[in-house]
């Protein structure tokens, strides 16, 4: 790992506003600087910078983080890579203990770029192969392809024989070739042992259309391989590699960017099929999975792209629960200005076949009408479920509960209980009660059967978020406000306390800085729900440091009497020892003090 105090060091040095000046035009707005988020697409800014805190934040979809963080997102670099990066731009050393992880990190560049390599020349030649294979080429144009969309996709066929890719790349004459085909998953060890003679590798995709995967700057990291008509398994696929991830990718993501921003949504299927012949159709905005679930990264990655995605699933039972797979997903990213729709086609259908069937504008209207994420939240919870009983209107709100508990709270969310509430006859403060829908930080804190007096979680939240925002004030805290912060049992929040001193403590840092470190911890998402609002304010630090040192004492004031009242309670019970009745007068004259 790279040290944590040259991270801290470097961040208090590089100034954010040169770092992102380079990409996105800043104005000057207040005390920050306003721009266009390169993240998503937008017309009026609401990209903010700020110069004290060292931190960025988009008010539009969320995406914040320091100087490094910035560098990961948008030139996709990896986090040694972009404090390498930062680092050379003022001059600093990244220290010796980093070479391993340097190592590490410019072997898995090596690796990628051959990969990478690999799979292009791949390409070529399935594409070339497609060119000369009659059979392959009335296939795709009995399903209805044009040779444009093919051409745009980079379709390929893969010819039916073991050794042609191995025979294309040389691999019997050049052993070294051997090595990335197999990385590449395009080249299998063969199992068979003995016999001469024998070829030991063989190629993956033998008889099949090429669907190249793309990542989003275009390179080919995968592919997909269909059969000719009828076979098992329908498709192939590349494995997993250091390039490729399914769980990441989305098959027609890199063709469909443009689409995507002049449509204002994207369009996410399921197959290969169906992203083909719905872009040929005029649906350029479309997108797949790549046959596994919808994963949050998939969700993230779309976000980037646009505020509005709308998914299509069979309207089968295998359609119905990978929607309510993605809807689960979704929940988490869904906010005011994001919508999310799903599409249910007749259980026989798939997109391809449905436009087919019925025609471009049978399928327009049908996406028109897509259902949006609230309905189908609302439907799935009260599904198979009698809401004239008192005991099915609980059943509902019971099943909605991990969903509501996963969004976001603001508007749409309260659209939601609205809509909750008036199904199942209560109220939407009912609902925030049953569902226990406090923040996810106040959750923490929810006072445990055992401690159930505990202080209101504001006060330690009002201490964290100052100590976050200003982590010089650390010093201010004197012996006793961090036994009193950082004691088991002591204050809720007291586990996340302590990290955040010993970190203070050890790295004298800013806002920006203790954010990079904070984002590996396992508090992670705790801090990262306070780091938005600590962008939102604008408190200075002479403001802060009163407001900490009045937080300190009455945060001090409520520990002491939940102490004596537990006190109370072992002396009322004849349970108290000698000490326990001085440590509560003592505790007495001392509230009394303050
Ligand atoms: P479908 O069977 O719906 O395929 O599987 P499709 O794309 O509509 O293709 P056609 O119209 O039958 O030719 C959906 C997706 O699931 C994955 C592929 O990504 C496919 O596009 N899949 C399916 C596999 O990976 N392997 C399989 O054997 C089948
Ligand atoms: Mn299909």
């Amino acid at each position: 790992m790279i040290p944590q105090s040259f991270i801290q060091d470097l961040l208090s040095r590089v100034d954010i506003v040169d770092v992102i000046g380079r990409y996105v035009q800043l104005k000057k707005g207040g005390a920050n600087l306003l721009g266009l988020c390169p993240f998503h697409s937008e017309k009026s800014p609401s990209f903010t910078v700020s110069p004290t805190k060292q931190f960025f934040h988009c008010f539009g979809c969320g995406a914040h983080g320091s100087a490094i963080g910035f560098l990961m997102e948008h030139a996709g670099v990896s986090y040694v890579e972009a404090i390498r990066d930062l680092a050379q731009e003022i001059g600093m050393v990244v220290p010796e203990e980093t070479a391993s992880l340097a190592q590490h990190a410019r072997a898995q560049a090596v690796e990628v770029q051959s990969l990478s390599g690999v799979m292009g020349r791949a390409c070529d030649y399935y594409r070339k192969q497609l060119r000369i294979t009659a059979d392959a080429v009335s296939y795709l144009k009995g399903r209805g392809l044009s040779g444009e969309v093919a051409a745009k996709f980079a379709l390929g066929y893969a010819p039916d024989g073991w050794q042609n890719l191995a025979g294309e790349f040389g691999a019997y004459r050049d052993a070294e070739m051997v090595k990335p085909l197999l990385d590449a998953g395009l080249l299998l060890e063969s199992q068979r042992t003995g016999g001469e003679g024998h070829a030991r590798y063989y190629d993956r995709f033998r008889a099949r259309i090429i669907f190249p995967i793309r990542n989003i700057k275009g390179q080919v990291i995968g592919f997909g391989g269909r059969v000719l008509d009828r076979g098992e398994p329908k498709y192939l696929n590349s494995p997993e590699t250091a390039l490729f991830s399914k769980g990441h990718e989305l098959y027609g993501l890199f063709e469909a960017r443009t689409a995507i921003r002049e449509k204002g949504y994207v369009f996410v299927t399921e197959g290969y099929m169906d992203v083909v012949a719905l872009v040929q159709l005029g649906f350029a905005n479309t997108v797949a999975t790549l046959g596994t679930a919808c994963t949050p990264f998939h969700i993230q990655k779309l976000l980037r792209q646009t505020d509005c995605i709308i998914f299509a699933f069979d309207g089968d039972t295998a359609g119905r629960r990978a929607a309510r797979k993605a809807l689960e997903v979704c929940l988490p990213y869904v906010a005011d200005n994001k919508v999310v729709r799903f599409l249910f086609l007749p259980s026989e259908h798939d997109p391809d076949s449905f436009v087919r069937e019925k025609g471009v504008d049978a399928f327009v209207a049908e996406v028109e009408n897509a259902m949006p994420l609230s309905q189908f939240l609302l439907n799935s919870v009260t599904q198979n479920i009698d809401l004239r009983q008192p005991e099915g209107r609980a059943q509902a709100q019971f099943a909605a509960k991990p969903l509501l508990q996963a969004m976001l709270p603001g508007g749409l969310r309260l659209q939601i209980l609205r809509g909750l509430a008036e199904l199942t006859a209560s109220t939407v403060m009912d609902i925030e009660a049953v569902c226990d829908l406090k923040s996810m930080v106040k959750r923490r804190a929810a006072p445990s059967a055992r401690t159930k007096r505990a202080p209101p979680a504001g006060l330690e939240q009002q201490v964290l978020r100052l100590l976050l925002r200003f982590p010089q004030l650390a010093n201010d805290l004197d012996a006793p406000a961090r036994m009193m912060l950082t004691q088991e049992g002591g204050v809720a929040y007291g586990d996340l306390f302590a990290d955040l001193l010993r970190h203070c403590d050890a790295h004298p840092s800013n806002f920006a800085a203790l954010s990079e470190y904070l984002a590996q911890s396992h508090f992670a998402q705790t801090y990262a729900e306070l780091q938005c609002e600590i962008m939102a304010d604008e408190m200075t630090l002479e403001a802060a440091q009163p407001e900490l040192g009045g937080a300190i004492t009455k945060l001090r004031v409520v520990s002491l009497k939940r102490e004596q009242r537990v006190l109370v309670e072992r002396i009322q019970s004849g349970q108290a020892g000698e000490d326990e009745h001085m440590r509560y007068r003592e505790l007495m004259s001392q509230i009394h003090k303050d």
